[in-house]
């Protein structure tokens, strides 16, 4: 959860609860540990934190909640990833790439986005390895959605030996859900919901289970196993 120390709350009103961020990247320096977001400006939250000079003060409470799984703990027969990520989604894909990749273990990514407007990223943070891209406008990689990428990967022997991870808009988190599950695929999705304190006292991030009953995403998530819930499509979730 960030925020900022100026600016943020108090008599200056909104935004006054911290935000939800996915970590994109952490890595050990000299006197700590650099830690890089992606950030959407969307609102007066998002907008703070992008307008941050560098040398101000950010607030920082974290790591919080359930991260991916190994393929290996979701399922013996389990030996590589395929990662699906839709517009900011791809953050937390890009940490989770990089310690599957540390482990030796094969990864695929995808990556799809709407239009150039909602396109960052990639170069930052995927500079090392390969990435599959479309975009439904075809302003970059193949013109369609990722999720047709994904449909193309299943179909091949991939489906029986890899697991899948996801993050994005709920509609495309949901197109993986039922696809995985009509296809008896192993998928973690990495879902939004509307946050307030970001460690289970509040419940404003209930998600409805597929047997009935909620969890709640800060605690019991951010990471789900996409056979637990009952849709992907979180009412206020997802820009
Ligand atoms: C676990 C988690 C990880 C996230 N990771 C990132 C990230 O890496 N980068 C990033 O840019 N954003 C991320 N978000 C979304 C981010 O938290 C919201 O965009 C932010 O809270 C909006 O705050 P705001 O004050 O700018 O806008 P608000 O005025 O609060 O909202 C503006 C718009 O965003 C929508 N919105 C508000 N809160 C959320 C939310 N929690 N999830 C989805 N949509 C929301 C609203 O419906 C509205 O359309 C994440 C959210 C969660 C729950
Ligand atoms: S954000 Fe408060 S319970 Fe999840």
């Amino acid at each position: 959860m960030l925020s900022t120390d100026d600016g943020w709350g108090g008599s200056a009103g909104r935004p006054y609860l911290p935000r939800a961020f996915s970590v994109a990247e952490a890595k050990r320096g000299e006197g700590g540990v650099r830690l890089d977001f992606l950030v959407e400006a969307v609102g007066p939250g998002t907008e703070r934190l992008a307008a941050l000079q560098p040398g101000e003060a950010l607030g920082v409470t974290g790591p919080l909640g359930r991260p991916f799984s190994l393929p290996r703990d979701l399922g013996p027969e389990l030996a590589g990833a395929i990662l699906v990520g839709g517009g900011i989604g791809l953050a937390p894909l890009a940490i989770w790439r990089r310690q599957l990749a540390e482990l030796g273990i094969p990864v695929r990514t995808l990556v799809g986005f709407r239009d150039p407007e909602h396109s960052g990223g990639v170069e930052e943070l995927f500079s090392c390895c390969e990435v599959r891209l479309t975009s439904d406008d075809g302003h970059v990689g193949h013109r369609g959605r990722v999720t047709d990428l994904l449909g193309v990967l299943l179909e091949g022997n991939a489906a029986a030996s890899a697991a899948v991870y996801a993050c994005g808009p709920p509609p495309m988190l949901e197109t993986v859900r039922v696809m995985c599950a009509e296809r008896g695929v192993v998928a973690e999705l990495a879902m939004e919901a509307p946050m307030g304190c970001g460690f289970g006292a509040c419940f404003g991030c209930a998600v409805p289970l597929a047997g009935g009953g909620y969890l709640r995403l800060c605690v019991d998530g951010p990471v789900v196993d996409a056979a637990e819930i009952e849709t992907a499509l979180v009412p206020g979730s997802g820009h």
